[in-house]
Parts: structure tokens; C-alpha cells; sequence
């Protein structure tokens, strides 16, 4: 890994460090670059002019490792609003949601996090939507599939993320790629130790396309979600080959990441879903995003010594 991403990423769970960019005078447009916003009006009003440009969205209430139930309970309560108002504005069947089991209590009891999980999918369902559960560090991974599949079995649409960077990761897509299983591929974004991930980029690619390809060659619904052109280029064509039609598979990215690739991607016909944090809890998002990448650092320290 990237020295200066093994930094930041270091950064992002210490506390001091957390404390001092939280309450850092940081411009509101630093943060609004990659977050919506703090509140469901927030999330709503960038859900609206994203889907006016012809994009799909998905939501994510910002926070994790919750280790009190009575935070966990807040996440449950804040998706609940956000779903209600996406069916009211219209916005269900452009815009989904994506959890972190994590915010819901996994950390305290895997059986808290299925509960809390399972009334934000049945809400989605009232609402004509659909859920995603991202996926965290590697410790997590056979507890998030285990609750992915118990989930699976009232709510079929519930959706997988998978990280190409994770040893176990192309098994897991040749298992999970089963009729109507959708399915988000990312790179992965926590520090792992090498036994459980590849530490050279090179290698995360080259497993990313061969996950790419077991996803495409199977019944489900694959969702890839990278900014990487060569990925993105790879993707197209290995979907041609493999007779994938546009609708049968979609391109995800971040908000604020790639904004003109997302239009682009969209006016070929393709399906493009932007995956739109907001929250109070921004700090742990925006320091991974940080990490990605030296420019968006630079920009980010830019804005601070700027003011
Ligand atoms: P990478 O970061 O290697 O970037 C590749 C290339 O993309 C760069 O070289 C550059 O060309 C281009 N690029 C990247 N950022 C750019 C920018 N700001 N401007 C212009 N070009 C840029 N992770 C996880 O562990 N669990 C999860 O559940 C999810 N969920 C998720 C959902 C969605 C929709 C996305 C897009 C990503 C995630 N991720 C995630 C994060 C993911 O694992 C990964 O950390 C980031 O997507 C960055 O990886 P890339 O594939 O974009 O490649």
C-alpha cells in the first residue's frame, strides 16, 4: 500500500487527529465535494439533481462501528425518514439505499444488526426500493454474508458488496453470482495485512477483472462500481463479449468523484448509480476518500491552510 495512504488511513481511527480536522475550520464546500450534506433534506435535494441528469443513486447515512444500540437505533430511525421521503418525493424507484452493518449494531450483536437491518429493508419494500449492504474491514466479511443471506430470504433484491483486493474475494463472487443477486464490485478501501489481501495495485486489478468476468458470466445483477477508466474500458468490453446488455449490469461511482465519466457512461446508455453519503458523521468517509488519492489530499489541505 501507498505510503501515504497507509498514513491516512492510520489517521482516520486516531482520535487526536480526529478531534483537530473535525473541529477544523474546514470550509463547508471541502466536505460538500464528496457528502451531500448533513440532513434527509440534504441527501434529497442531491438525489433530485442527480436523477434529473438521468443518474441513479444510492444513499448512505454516514456512520459505523457503533458500539451503543442507542446509535445504532438513531441510524435505524434516520434511514426510515430517508426511505419515506424518497417515496414521497417521487424518488424510490430512481434512488436505493446502502447500509453499513456496523452503523446497526453488528459490533454489539450480529442478531441487533439483522434486526435493525431487516426493518430498513422492509421499509424499502413498502417504499418500492431496494438495500445494499457495503461491506467493511475483512473481520467482518463472513458476518456481513451471513446476514446478507438471512436477509436474502425474506428480501431477495438485497444487495452484496464484494472487494477485489480481499485473497477470498474471486470465490465469493463465483458463489454469490446466482440468479437476481446483485452484486457491487469495489476495489476495497480499508488497511489489510497482506495474508488476507493484495498489497501491490497491480495484483487488485488484475483480481478485480477476473471477478468482473465471474460476475458477468453468472445469473446475477453486477454492479462496478470504480472510477478506473482501465477497469471501466475492461468492464464494457468484457460485457459485449459475454453478451451482457446494457440494463443487465450497471457502473457505480462516488459523489463529487468523476462527475463528467458518470454523464458519459450514462448518455451511452448505460446505467450509472452515484453512491451519495451524507450525515453528521462525515470525517471516517471523507479521510478514506482522502486516502485514495494525493490530489484529493492536496486539495482538501488546499482548502484549510486557505481560509
Ligand atoms: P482507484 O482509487 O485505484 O482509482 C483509479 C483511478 O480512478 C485513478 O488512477 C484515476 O484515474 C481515477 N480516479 C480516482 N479518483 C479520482 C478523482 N477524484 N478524480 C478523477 N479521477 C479519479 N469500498 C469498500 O471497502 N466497501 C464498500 O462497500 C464500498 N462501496 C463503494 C461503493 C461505490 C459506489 C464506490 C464507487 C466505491 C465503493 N467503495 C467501497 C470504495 C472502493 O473500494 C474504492 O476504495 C474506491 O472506489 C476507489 O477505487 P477505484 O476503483 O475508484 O480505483
Amino acid at each position: 500500500m501507498h505510503p501515504l495512504r497507509s498514513l491516512i488511513l492510520a489517521a482516520a481511527g486516531n482520535d487526536v487527529i480526529r478531534r483537530l480536522v473535525a473541529t477544523a475550520p474546514v470550509s463547508r464546500d471541502v466536505v460538500r465535494r464528496f457528502v451531500a450534506g448533513e440532513t434527509t433534506a440534504d441527501a434529497i435535494e442531491v438525489t433530485k439533481s442527480l436523477v434529473d441528469k438521468g443518474l441513479t443513486v444510492t444513499l448512505d447515512y454516514l456512520g459505523e462501528d457503533t458500539t451503543d444500540s442507542g446509535l445504532a437505533e438513531q441510524t435505524v430511525q434516520a434511514y426510515l425518514e430517508l426511505l419515506d421521503g424518497l417515496r414521497r418525493d417521487g424518488l424510490a424507484r430512481s434512488a436505493e439505499v446502502s447500509v453499513k452493518l456496523s452503523a446497526v449494531g453488528q459490533a454489539l450483536d450480529e442478531g441487533l444488526a439483522i434486526e435493525n437491518a431487516a426493518r430498513i429493508c422492509a421499509r424499502a419494500q413498502e417504499c418500492g426500493t431496494t438495500v445494499t449492504l457495503d461491506m467493511e474491514d475483512h473481520t467482518t466479511t463472513d458476518s456481513t454474508l451471513r446476514v446478507l443471506a438471512q436477509l436474502r430470504a425474506s428480501w431477495p433484491w438485497v444487495g452484496a458488496v464484494v472487494q477485489a483486493y480481499l485473497r477470498r474475494t474471486e470465490e465469493d463472487c463465483s458463489r454469490l453470482a446466482t440468479e437476481g443477486s446483485r452484486v457491487r464490485l469495489c476495489k476495497g478501501a480499508y488497511a489489510e495485512p497482506a495474508q488476507v489481501a493484495f498489497p501491490d495495485p497491480h495484483d487488485v486489478d488484475r483480481s478485480y477483472v477476473r471477478c468482473a468476468n465471474a460476475l458477468l458470466r453468472g445469473e446475477g445483477f453486477p454492479m462496478f462500481a470504480t472510477h478506473d477508466p482501465s477497469l471501466v474500458e475492461i468492464v464494457e468490453a468484457r460485457a459485449e463479449v459475454l453478451d451482457r446488455k446494457p440494463g443487465s449490469f450497471e457502473f457505480q461511482m462516488l459523489y463529487g468523484i468523476r462527475p463528467d465519466e458518470q454523464l458519459r457512461l450514462a448518455g451511452l446508455g448505460h446505467t450509472v448509480r452515484v453512491y451519495v453519503p451524507y450525515g453528521v458523521q462525515w470525517y471516517g468517509y471523507l479521510m478514506r476518500r482522502l486516502a485514495e488519492r494525493p490530489a484529493n489530499t492536496a486539495f482538501f489541505l488546499r482548502a484549510l491552510v486557505s481560509r
